[in-house]
């Protein structure tokens, strides 16, 4: 496809989640520019500076931080045109809000994760209006990874707590288990890797909960070593350890809309 026929693209904030979303696939079929703090943009794809700007971006990602939007928001509605289709990645910010800082009802709310650089982002999508979600969206937003459509907009908070955050509360367990399995094993320095593929190996081989649940009562003979370390792991309720870990996540995201408004009025 020829540069001038691929879709306009622009992101307001270039940060941690902003380079997370520039999969190969995404470079290949969209025109991206990005603005930074200092108002500068940039066209990633060139790698050089904008002087002079068009606001003729078919689509704008907002990916600043909460906090920067309530705050300072309108500031961006310089950069939408009637065309423009903005997809707000932020956490906890809700349409009605984004649609009165922004002064549009072309938007969307979307939840990726960070492993949409490897096409791995399973991208949680709300809209009020269905008919936003053409095939054009579909095939852009496909460039993450796979696109999961809810209906109610509390369910982008749940998404935030589970698929946007989660990524880093899987890594901190599985984390936990290397640190832990290489402490227990001190003198004969226990491969990384060998405790990585294990996890790896274990999630092959089981994809539901209750292939899980079978496994895990598989494992365990009666007064046998799994069932020694399972009857310890779960007279610790880690159940409630994990639900409440999801729980403050989805709560946190539910609080952010909220925040300006209180700050108003205080
Ligand atoms: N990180 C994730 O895994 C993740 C997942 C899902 C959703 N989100 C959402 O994505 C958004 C961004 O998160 P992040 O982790 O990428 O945050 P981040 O790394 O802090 O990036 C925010 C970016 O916004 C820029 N910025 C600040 N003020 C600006 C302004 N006035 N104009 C233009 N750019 C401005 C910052 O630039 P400077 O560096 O110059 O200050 C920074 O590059 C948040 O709303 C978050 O809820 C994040």
């Amino acid at each position: 496809m020829s540069a001038t026929l691929k879709p306009k693209v622009l992101f307001i904030g270039f940060g941690h989640l902003a380079k997370s979303l520039l999969s190969k696939k995404l470079l290949n079929s969209v025109n991206i520019h990005a603005l930074n703090s200092k108002s500068v943009i940039k066209n990633i794809n060139l790698k050089k500076k904008i002087l002079n700007f068009n606001n003729d971006y078919n689509y704008i990602f907002l990916l600043i931080r909460p906090n920067t939007f309530l705050t300072s928001g309108n500031q961006f509605q310089k950069y939408l045109s009637k065309e423009t289709l903005v997809i707000s990645c932020m956490a906890g910010i809700k349409l009605s809000t984004i649609e009165k800082i922004l002064k549009s009802k072309k938007i969307v709310r979307i939840m990726p994760n960070v492993m949409a650089l490897n096409n791995k982002s399973q991208t949680h999508i709300y809209m009020k209006n269905k008919n936003l979600f053409d095939n054009k969206l579909k095939k852009l937003l496909s460039n993450f990874g796979t696109i999961i459509s809810v209906r109610n907009e509390d369910q982008i908070n749940f998404a935030t707590s589970v698929f946007g955050s989660g990524p880093a509360f899987i890594a901190y367990i599985i984390n936990i288990f290397v640190k832990a399995s290489k402490k227990l094993a001190k003198p004969y320095n226990m491969n990384e890797k060998d405790l990585i593929e294990l996890f790896k190996n274990v999630l092959e081989t089981n994809y539901s909960s209750k292939m899980l649940d079978d496994f895990v009562s598989s494992i365990s003979s009666k007064k046998g070593t799994t069932q020694a370390g399972v009857n310890y792991i779960k007279s610790q309720n880690i159940e409630k350890i994990i639900y409440t870990t999801l729980l403050k996540a989805y709560k946190r995201a539910k609080e952010i809309d909220s925040e300006k408004k209180n700050t108003k009025s205080q």
